[in-house]
């Protein structure tokens, strides 16, 4: 028999176990060359067929080669377990660290007060309505009596846009007040009308703490048979006393805006002075007579208030500026719903 060529198991069994990814692997390699039927103990095996001086030589060396092989073995399979240990430990989660905090969000103040103001009216059994901010001056102006050459237009520092409806001689602006909506509305409805129109209007002027380029209003709107001033005042203090407390003084004063009469300013008594809080009157008699409602049957009155003014007043604001700032200092202050 010729003798048993030991370099190549040996190189063979050598390639394999370096190419054994695994503890599975490993074991098989094991059972291949080592195991009670495996390559090298065939080896062994056979030795009793050569002759005396063959089976001393190659004996010893098969022994020598099966230590190597078993030493490579246990070798192999540290390496490996090594190796899965560093993976096992870098992949480590710590499942008891606290989740990193995401910040929620609160809304703004702004936004608050408006809500704030609307359930109030809502309770009254008011309708909440919102309307443009790029306004035709028709609405804005000419409707609410306030024709080109009136003086009345002074009163609102205008952002005009460039657009214009030269077919029907208008043209747009951001709206200076929610005042437009009062016509948008009574085009649309007939009395009885119980509406409110929260929103967003721009003038230009110069800010100070008291003054911003753009403010938020909510305008009020109530027509039918037989409203009073009586209504007016009744509507408007329970309103604001039920933001600021039973105890609160009103007063009404007169006040002019050329789509209402008589008109009115309310204010309110706080710390010690009067602050005031809105525009109001009765929806003048030639308004409702535009709609084609005869003004001896049906009447009404409107308001419009800045909602920053509100919440100044309700949270001790001193600077109307803060609220557009975006300081978040200054925003997350504020919560609720
Ligand atoms: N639109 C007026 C303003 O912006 C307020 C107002 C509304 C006055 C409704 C009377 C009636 O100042």
């Amino acid at each position: 028999m010729d003798t048993p060529d030991l370099v190549a198991l040996e190189s063979e069994a050598m390639a394999a176990l370096d190419a054994a990814q695994d503890e599975a692997s490993l074991q098989t390699w094991r059972v291949a060359f080592l195991g009670r039927k495996g390559r090298l103990t065939a080896v062994l095996r056979s030795l009793k067929e050569l002759s005396d001086a063959e089976r001393r030589e190659v004996g010893a060396a098969s022994n020598q080669l099966k230590g190597r092989l078993e030493s490579g073995f246990e070798a192999r399979l540290r390496a490996l377990q090594r190796s899965q240990a560093a993976l096992l430990a870098s992949e480590r989660i710590d499942v008891t660290l606290p989740a990193r905090p995401l910040p929620g969000g609160t809304l703004h103040p702004i936004t608050l007060a408006r809500r704030q103001v609307e359930r109030v009216f809502r309770d009254m059994g008011f309708d909440v309505v919102e309307g443009p901010d790029v306004e035709w001056d028709h609405y804005n102006f000419d409707r609410l009596r306030i024709p080109a050459d009136h003086p009345a237009r002074d009163m609102w520092d205008t952002i005009w846009v460039d657009a214009v409806d030269e077919e029907r001689d208008r043209r747009a602006l951001l709206r200076t007040h929610t005042s437009p909506m009062q016509i948008r509305y009574m085009d649309e409805h007939q009395p009885p009308i119980r509406v409110i129109v929260p929103g967003t209007c721009y003038r230009y002027e110069a800010t100070d703490a008291t003054h911003e380029w753009m403010l938020t209003q909510v305008e009020g709107l109530v027509i039918d048979e037989g409203i009073s001033f009586a209504h007016l005042k009744g509507t408007l203090e329970s309103f604001v006393r039920r933001l600021f407390g039973e105890e609160l003084e009103t007063r009404f004063r007169c006040d002019y805006f050329p789509f209402v009469e008589p008109g009115a300013e309310l204010a309110v008594r706080w710390h010690d002075r009067w602050l005031e809080l809105l525009g109001c009157g009765m929806v003048h008699p030639e308004i409702i007579e535009a709609q084609g409602w005869d003004p001896e049957r049906y009447t009404g009155f409107a308001f419009g208030m800045g909602v920053e003014r509100l919440a100044m007043l309700q949270w001790g604001i001193n600077d109307i500026r803060y609220f557009y700032q975006n300081d978040l200092r200054f925003l997350s202050q504020f919560r609720g719903s």
